[in-house]
């Protein structure tokens, strides 16, 4: 309601000239002032990790990406409630090449700790070969990269590799400026949480790791962080695993090697065994504002108990804390769609930064000539360029797609290849959307195949595309366009089919849609082009189906020959997502 109420107050704000500010403290007095909404960060950005740059008067948070290129997306606010993407660490494929070779639907970035220390922003984090045996020291590849200005991509370094047999890693500094690094061993020792001296800019280890905390015995103590307050080094973790069981956990010490005594009320943020629409929460992260009132972020998941649909995966939720002197951090449990917290920052600074806010969706994208793809586009993997171009000669405000051999399902389900899977896409970031492209594609060659998907991982996702397939009525001997429609989860999912495209189709651009039908259904839906003819639904796809794992689903166009031979190139332009609902609660 309160987040409605702001949204109409902005327009006449705008209106008058007067700015976004305006639209702000027009809202001041009011209970709009303490009120916010969950998600922060809607859709696919797990483990999120936040920090406040006093000096830009801005909150920065990054969160998880997995195989997903570009990756490590960082978010910015001035007042907690607007976010605008800044851009992404991992924005080279040559910061981390090791990426391109990732096998398996939940490898990729772990947990990327976010940090501010002297003018430096750190992301400490872990490129996870998930595929790989815990004990297996190949698994865990622990990197550092660094940048002197987040709102430059470009100014982030490449990856810095340290040694560390774990995961979901933190930098820490004491106040000799000492440079520390906290992890989650879950190798042949038992599973704790440990410390080490470190060269943030080499890597090098000048200790010993030391084990400080297993937390308080729940499944999987990770995602640590440590806080330095009045005289206490606090060290907060994540326990229970990244499903129902989640929650957040904290032990402190007068001495940073310890010992960490736990803190009787763990733990201090949870949602389970609650009804609550928002479960799985944990893997949290402290901040405080310019006023000094601290804040929390974490993971949750929109599943409520039942924990059946949830096709956006691990989201980033905010809440207010409260942590007096000397007394342990207090989470507002539990979290809650709709929510009050402490007054929010009122800051007048405009965000910079040609990213788009997380929640704004795509009206019509035109890849006009000058465009290069925006910094919410990804790829599963770092792409193969010349698969993609933008506007080429003689296709202008096209976006070209050149196939892949490997379809969307690629090698042993989980790996990619050294030709890439062509896709490109971007994030569901709203319970209700309609996402719809036009695609202007004729396949001559056996198998090849241009469409739109609906992606949560290579062996979790549907897809709906135009192909070429024998006739087998009286010429036997000719191929046919055909639509085809394939998905594949770790459950029951809808046949897959094929069928000869009507003939008023053939050889015109088509317009693909992928819809909520509701809160538990997807529909793949195609027409042609500017008819006026309502698009005909070619199937019904369940949320469950994409509702599994670390990541979230994304929304998007491939290309690919399906391991024949076919090179014709597909043409997508019109580009657009647009929001139909958010459900909260
Ligand atoms: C991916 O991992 C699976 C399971 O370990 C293995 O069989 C397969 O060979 C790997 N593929 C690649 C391309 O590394
Ligand atoms: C902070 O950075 C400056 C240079 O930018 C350097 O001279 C100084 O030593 C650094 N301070 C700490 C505590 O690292
Ligand atoms: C961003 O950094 C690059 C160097 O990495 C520099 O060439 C470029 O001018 C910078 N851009 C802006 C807008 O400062
Ligand atoms: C690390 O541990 C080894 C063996 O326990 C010990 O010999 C060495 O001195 C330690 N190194 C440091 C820097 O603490
Ligand atoms: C963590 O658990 C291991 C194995 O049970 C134990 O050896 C170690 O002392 C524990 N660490 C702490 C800090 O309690
Ligand atoms: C949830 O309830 C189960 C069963 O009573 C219990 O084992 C578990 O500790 C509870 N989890 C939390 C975070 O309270
Ligand atoms: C917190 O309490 C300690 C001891 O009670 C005191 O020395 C310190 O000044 C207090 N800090 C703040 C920020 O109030
Ligand atoms: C959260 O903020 C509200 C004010 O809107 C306050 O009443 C409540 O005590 C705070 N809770 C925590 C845990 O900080
Ligand atoms: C922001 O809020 C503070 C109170 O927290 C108020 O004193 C200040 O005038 C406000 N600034 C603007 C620009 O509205
Ligand atoms: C050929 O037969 C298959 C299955 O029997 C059917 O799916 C396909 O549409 C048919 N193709 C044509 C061109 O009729
Ligand atoms: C959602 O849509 C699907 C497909 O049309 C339908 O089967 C299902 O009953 C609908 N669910 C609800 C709650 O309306
Ligand atoms: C996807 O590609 C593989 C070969 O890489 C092939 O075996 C499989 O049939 C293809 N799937 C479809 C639906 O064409």
């Amino acid at each position: 309601m309160m987040a409605l109420l702001a949204a109409a107050l902005l327009v006449p704000a705008l209106g008058l000239g007067s700015g976004l500010s305006a639209a702000r403290s027009g809202a001041e007095g009011g209970r709009g002032d303490f009120a916010f909404v969950n998600p922060i960060l809607p859709g696919f950005h797990p483990d999120p990790s936040c920090v406040f740059s006093d000096v830009e008067e801005t909150f920065y948070c990054a969160s998880s990406s997995f195989n997903v290129f570009p990756g490590i997306p960082i978010h910015a606010s001035t007042d907690l409630r607007e976010w605008r993407l800044v851009g992404n660490v991992l924005n080279r494929a040559s910061q981390l090449p090791e990426l391109s070779l990732s096998n398996g639907s939940t490898s990729g970035i772990w947990a990327p700790a976010l940090r501010l220390y002297n003018g430096t922003f750190y992301v400490v984090t872990t490129l996870v070969h998930d595929k790989k045996a815990a004990d297996d020291p190949e698994r865990w590849d622990n990197i550092i990269f660094s940048t002197p200005d987040i709102w430059n991509e470009s100014q982030w370094s490449d990856a810095v590799h340290f040694d560390f047999e774990g995961y979901d890693t933190s930098p820490y500094w004491d106040e000799q400026g000492n440079e520390y690094i906290v992890g989650s061993h879950a190798y042949h020792v038992e599973p704790g949480i440990h410390l080490n001296k470190v060269n943030l800019k080499t890597g090098e280890m000048s200790g010993n790791w030391t084990n400080l905390w297993n937390g308080t015995g729940g499944l999987a103590p990770e995602g640590p962080h440590l806080y330095k307050k009045d005289g206490y080094h606090y060290l907060m973790i994540a326990e229970g695993g990244t499903g129902l069981g989640h929650m957040e956990t904290i032990a402190r010490s007068k001495d940073l090697y310890g010992p960490y005594i736990a803190n009787p009320a763990n733990p201090i943020l949870t949602n389970a065994n609650t009804t609550e629409y928002f479960q799985t929460v944990g893997h949290a992260d402290l901040f405080h504002d310019a006023n000094g009132n601290w804040w929390g972020v974490a993971l949750a998941t929109r599943s409520g108990p039942e924990y059946v649909t949830y096709p956006m995966g691990r989201e980033t939720v905010l809440t207010n804390v409260t942590w007096e002197n000397g007394s342990w951090p207090v989470f507002n449990n539990p979290v809650k769609g709709e929510f009050q917290g402490w007054r929010l920052p009122n800051s007048t600074r405009e965000l910079e930064g040609d990213g788009p806010l997380v929640t704004e969706g795509d009206d019509s994208l035109q890849f006009s000539p000058d465009a290069k793809l925006p910094p919410y586009f990804i790829h599963w993997r770092p792409p193969i360029i010349e698969n993609y171009a933008i506007s080429p000669p003689g296709h202008p405000n096209t976006l070209r797609l050149k196939s892949s051999k490997l379809n969307l399902t690629g090698i042993d389900g989980n790996a990619g290849g050294p030709g890439g899977q062509t896709f490109v896409g971007r994030r569901q970031v709203d319970t209700l959307f309609t996402y719809r492209v036009d695609i202007d594609y004729t396949p001559e060659t056996l198998e090849e195949e241009a469409g739109v998907t609906l992606f949560l991982t290579q062996n979790h996702h549907a897809r709906t595309g135009l192909t070429l397939l024998p006739s087998n009525t009286t010429n036997s001997s000719s191929l046919v366009p055909h639509f085809r429609f394939h998905a594949i989860s770790n459950i029951h999912v809808p046949p897959s089919f094929s069928m000869p495209v009507p003939v008023p189709l053939r050889n015109t651009p088509l317009t693909f849609e992928i819809r909520t039908a509701n809160e538990t259904h997807y529909t793949f839906a195609v027409g042609a082009v500017n008819s006026e003819d309502p698009l005909t639904i070619l199937a019904y796809v369940p949320g469950d189906i994409v509702s599994w794992g670390f990541t979230g689903t994304l929304v998007g166009v491939y290309a690919t020959s399906n391991g024949g031979e076919g090179k014709t190139e597909a043409f997508v332009s019109n580009w657009s997502y647009v929001s139909e609902g958010q459900v909260r609660g």
